[in-house]
């Protein structure tokens, strides 16, 4: 079974980016063996403190190079991705070794699905912003990305509640990139 490592680019607690994630885990079961990056830890890139490397990067870099795909779910701040999922990606494109431009970093060539849940815009213009950074840093980013829109009721309970087109949406982008696998 392939192993798809998720990356949820909010940690606030009752996030309806992990709650997606938690739903598409579920869609998943059994067809995938699916895992979610731990990278609360990671502290911001410094050149200062690259070399060696903290432990949560080198445990960070081995979760995604185990792993044969990435799957991102994250919120959409101010028409872009969240700084906490810049930093995981501005690691994750770094030499392992100082000078070592030649040795590919676990992110390249690595295929990356992109999903978002947000408001109107259905984070657009997050997923555009992210897929271009992806690809810059060798990443094949799976086309095309899903946005989803927070249910208004949503918004005061903090209880998403996806309807039957987005849970379909979901489905036709989890078999899709299964397919690419
Ligand atoms: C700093 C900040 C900027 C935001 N900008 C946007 C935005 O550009 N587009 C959008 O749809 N929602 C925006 N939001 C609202 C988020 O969609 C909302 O807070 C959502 O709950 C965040 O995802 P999460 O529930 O997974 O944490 C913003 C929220 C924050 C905190």
């Amino acid at each position: 079974m392939k192993k798809i490592l998720f990356v949820v680019g909010s940690t606030r607690r009752q996030s309806f980016n992990r709650q997606v994630a938690d739903y598409v885990c579920e869609l998943l079961q059994s067809r995938a063996e699916v895992s979610c990056l731990d990278y609360a830890d990671v502290p911001f890139v410094n050149q200062d403190i690259e070399f060696p490397a903290p432990e949560s990067v080198i445990r960070v870099r081995e979760a995604v190079k185990a792993a044969d795909a990435l799957w991102v779910f994250t919120p959409e701040y101010n028409y872009s991705y969240p700084g906490l999922v810049k930093n995981l990606f501005d690691w994750l494109s770094r030499p392992l070794t100082a000078g070592d431009y030649e040795t590919p970093t676990p992110i390249r060539e690595k295929r990356v699905a992109l999903t978002g849940i947000g408001g109107a815009g259905k984070t657009s213009k997050c997923r555009e912003k992210l897929a271009e950074l992806l690809t810059f840093i060798g990443a094949e980013v799976a086309e095309p990305s899903l946005g989803l829109r927070v249910d208004m009721a949503a918004w005061g309970t903090n209880q998403l509640t996806l309807d039957e087109e987005q849970k379909a949406q979901l489905a036709e982008q989890a078999d899709s990139f299964l397919g690419l696998l």
